[in-house]
């Protein structure tokens, strides 16, 4: 008699706590609540079958909200219990399991203090947690838990930022869009709205545009053979297709791989030079006039040079950069391209010319370059130490997992954007390197069809032969700018 006492008092319980939470959820979600409530009542009161054309009527107008303005359905309706049972079920669920098993809990005295979850907003690629951070733990401390964060969420990927004091933000990358090629949007835009700080060349995994600056930049894509450099380059291509067609950009291709590569575009590109001998010497000595001319135009007029038709931004494509300073036989020849692209590199910034060099295997005679590129791209690499050759010896910790993709995915990538760096300063970045973010990204994926629809989109006004203004094309001699103690001097050169 006793126990069924028991178990009647425990059933109870139980049925309270029950209505408690649907009394609750009904609360939570008047849209769906108070609808049914009112066919229930209905019935109750004029009898079942008015109840249930009530009911039906209430569905018939759901179907139709839902059908009509399915945004506001998803708003007010299904989207708030989508987003509550995602939290409940990708989070708090075992949000104390977690906590726990990835040591984020704290211990005062005999008590288990667990970091409180303030918020999850779930997003259709990403999810964003607030957490309390209880005392004596940093957003540091969960950056470092990263790793087993992602795990324990079965997360594509977990993102650690700072937020208000006492609080760390998670955003947990859930979906990974990256997956799939991002065709090259093929909508032709006015030259004027082409923003040389922001040209969109592929997507983050969040889903928004990657962009890249080419103005006042250089750009370094990293990557083994196969895993998209050559996309990499033609979404930049194409994204500067309006500047092309208008004359204000042009782009000089220096294709050390006997052209296979950009062979199509030969006569399309301004200056095009394949093979890693005279002509690529004359296509840089003819890059660093142009910019030594430039310098010395803006030096009198005091001004920063804003790219125009009559002054293009110069876009400099090396394919294959250690080919340049590596694998000549000459050294004659080979310390001075060495000498053209330190000069090129380190003075190109102010004069609107942009170095995007692409490299298969960072090794470290290449990498000496390798502040000079204030944004760098690292695309699928065969070992987890050239990772540190582009990103710095902190890059795979700071998330630049180029050694984990894939080969069935060519194009993904990380960047790295360091905002503040200078290049005339080398060796002073390091500690802008050990910060700056890194995110995860595709470029579009450029097909041969595409490349002829860039090429007959955007045709270039004219050859590009030197700027259209006064003093545009002053001799220059530019063995006073490679070699200022003379020719066999002893002295310093600009990459020692
Ligand atoms: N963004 C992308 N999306 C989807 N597929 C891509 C993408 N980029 C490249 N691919 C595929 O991968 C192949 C190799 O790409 P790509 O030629 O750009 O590599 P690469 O890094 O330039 O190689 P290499 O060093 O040999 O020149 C392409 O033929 C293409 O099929
Ligand atoms: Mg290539």
């Amino acid at each position: 008699m006793n126990e069924v006492g028991e178990v009647l008092f425990l059933l109870v319980g139980k049925l309270l706590v029950g209505l408690l939470v649907v009394a609750w959820w009904a609360v939570l979600y008047p849209m769906f609540s108070l609808p049914v409530a009112a066919a229930v009542a209905l019935g109750w009161w004029q009898g079942w079958p008015y109840g249930v054309a009530a009911g039906v009527a209430v569905v018939g107008c759901w179907v139709v909200w839902r059908v009509r303005w399915p945004v506001s359905f998803e708003r007010w309706v299904t989207g708030r219990i989508r987003q509550r049972y995602w939290k409940w079920f990708r989070y708090s669920s075992r949000w104390i399991k977690v906590m726990a098993m990835n040591r984020l809990t704290a211990e005062l005295d005999t008590k288990v203090i667990t970091p409180y979850l303030f918020s999850a907003r779930i997003g259709r690629v990403v999810d964003v947690l607030e957490v309390g951070l209880p005392y004596g733990q940093k957003v540091e401390t969960w950056e470092a838990r990263s790793e087993e964060l992602r795990h324990s969420f079965r997360a594509v990927g977990v993102r650690v930022r700072h937020a208000v004091s006492g609080r760390v933000r998670l955003e947990v990358i859930h979906t990974d869009i990256l997956r799939k090629p991002i065709p090259l949007p093929r909508t032709v835009v006015d030259a004027r709205s082409v923003d040389l700080e922001a040209v969109p060349i592929g997507m983050t995994q969040l889903g928004n545009p990657w962009r890249v600056a080419l103005l006042g930049t250089h750009v370094m894509v990293a990557g083994a053979t196969g895993s998209g450099k050559g996309s990499v380059v033609w979404s930049v291509i194409a994204g500067l297709g309006p500047r092309i067609a208008e004359g204000s950009a042009v782009v000089f291709l220096l294709d050390p791989k006997a052209g296979v590569e950009f062979g199509a575009g030969m006569d399309w590109f301004d200056k095009f030079a394949y093979d890693n001998g005279k002509g690529a010497l004359e296509l840089l000595r003819e890059t660093a006039r142009v910019m030594i001319r430039r310098m010395n135009r803006m030096r009198r007029a005091s001004r920063k040079l804003i790219p125009s038709v009559k002054e293009p931004l110069i876009v400099l494509i090396v394919d294959e950069f250690a080919s340049l300073t590596e694998y000549f036989s000459d050294k004659r020849i080979r310390d001075e391209i060495q000498r053209l692209l330190g000069l090129i590199l380190t003075m190109a910034r102010a004069a609107g010319v942009v170095v995007i060099g692409c490299l298969q295997d960072p090794s470290k005679e290449v990498m000496r370059l390798r502040q000079l590129f204030p944004t760098r791209v690292g695309l699928r690499l065969s070992e987890a130490t050239q990772v540190a050759m582009v990103f710095g010896p902190t890059g795979r910790d700071r998330g630049a997992l180029c050694d984990l993709i894939p080969h069935t995915t060519p194009g993904v990538g990380y960047v790295q954007i360091t905002p503040g760096v200078d290049t005339e300063a080398i060796g002073d970045n390091e500690s802008e390197e050990q910060v700056a973010e890194i995110e995860r990204v595709r470029a579009y994926y450029v097909t041969d069809d595409d490349i002829r629809w860039i090429m007959a989109t955007y045709p270039r006004p004219r050859r590009y032969t030197g700027d259209q203004v006064p003093g545009g094309a002053a001799p220059v001699d530019l063995d006073e700018h490679l070699y200022p103690e003379g020719r066999d001097g002893k002295g310093k050169g600009y990459n020692e």
